[in-house]
């Protein structure tokens, strides 16, 4: 099975930035312990902090893995592009925020993203990546 993990802008930053919000451990730390941790799934990681970046790899990764975990970072409450990208593609796509989106500023409520996505995780900080990807190992 392969799973492609997608972090929108300013994610490049975990570990240094808002870390009260976002915790202090970098994602290619995360990562490397999720790779180790799940073997059985191969585990692709792109990042980027340009809106038509991430819908071209959206657009690329979803005709040939078998899910997505996606999390747009800002774009997420702006970006009707990444959510139409979302409804193109074949791969399913778990939505997934680090911090608790509703329990923040009002337009973090918005998600152009929820809406086309199987499911969305949100406030369980990176575990929320492992548990979108137990989903798609079932
Ligand atoms: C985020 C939440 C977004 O509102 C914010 O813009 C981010 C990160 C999260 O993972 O909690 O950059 O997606």
């Amino acid at each position: 099975m392969t799973i492609a993990i997608i972090n929108g802008p300013n994610l490049n930053l975990l570990g240094k930035r808002e870390t009260d919000i976002y915790g202090s451990q970098p994602f290619e730390v995360f990562l490397e312990g999720l790779k180790q941790q799940y073997p059985q799934v191969t585990l692709l990681y792109y990042q980027s902090n340009v809106e038509g970046q991430l819908v071209n790899e959206i657009q690329r990764l979803g005709f040939e893995v078998d899910g997505i975990i996606l999390n747009p970072a800002g774009y997420t409450h702006t970006s009707v592009a990444i959510g139409d990208a979302i409804a193109a593609i074949k791969a399913p796509v778990v939505e997934v925020h680090i911090s608790n989106v509703h329990a923040r500023e009002d337009f973090r409520k918005l998600s152009h993203v929820s809406g086309k996505s199987a499911g969305s995780i949100f406030g369980l900080g990176l575990k929320g990546y492992e548990l979108a990807l137990q989903y798609f190992l079932k």
